[in-house]
């Protein structure tokens, strides 16, 4: 009888991780290659492509109950706001405010999102990284400029 019990009242916590209130972000995948020249997309493979692409490589800790919740919903609204698995896909001028809005994050210090950089040092970008990244905002927005959508 207590031991039924226990398993009744043990069942909700078991079953968290099966529930995932932001969505099937786990089950989206692709292989598309991200924006970029060599360099750029090596950077943005490092420092962004976890939470901005559907080529998430979900840790063994991102599996804990609640902690899957956070990580789940961090990827949900990063890919919401940016998804380079389908940078293709935006319009010209999406892209253009996107390419601003990712030279001011990176510049500023805001992303990769300070608190994910404690568990994942190597995303930490360094000013020249920094750079190049800006460099190339700069540079896709003076070529999107002569397009014609
Ligand atoms: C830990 C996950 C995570 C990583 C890694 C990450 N981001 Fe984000 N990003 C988010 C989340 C969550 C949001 C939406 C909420 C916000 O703006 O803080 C966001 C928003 C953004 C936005 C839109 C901001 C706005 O207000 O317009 C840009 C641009 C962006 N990220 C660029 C980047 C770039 C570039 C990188 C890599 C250098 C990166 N992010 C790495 C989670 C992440």
């Amino acid at each position: 009888m207590t031991t039924k019990l226990l398993l009744l009242a043990a069942f909700p916590v078991l079953a968290l991780p099966f529930v995932h209130p932001f969505g099937p972000v786990r089950q989206e995948h692709s292989s598309a290659p991200l924006p970029g020249d060599a360099a750029v997309t090596a950077l943005l493979e490092r420092a962004c492509q976890n939470c901005h692409s559907e080529r998430t490589e979900w840790p063994r800790y991102s599996y804990l109950p609640l902690v899957s919740w956070a990580l789940e919903k961090d990827v949900a609204e990063a890919r919401q706001n940016m998804n380079f698995s389908h940078w293709d896909q935006y319009s010209v001028d999406d892209k253009k405010d996107l390419l601003a809005r990712i030279g001011t994050e990176v510049r500023n210090h805001q992303m990769p999102l300070p608190r994910y950089l404690m568990l994942h040092p190597e995303a930490r970008l360094s000013d020249a990284d920094i750079q190049v990244i800006y460099e190339w905002t700069k540079a896709e927005r003076r070529a999107l400029r002569n397009t014609r959508e």
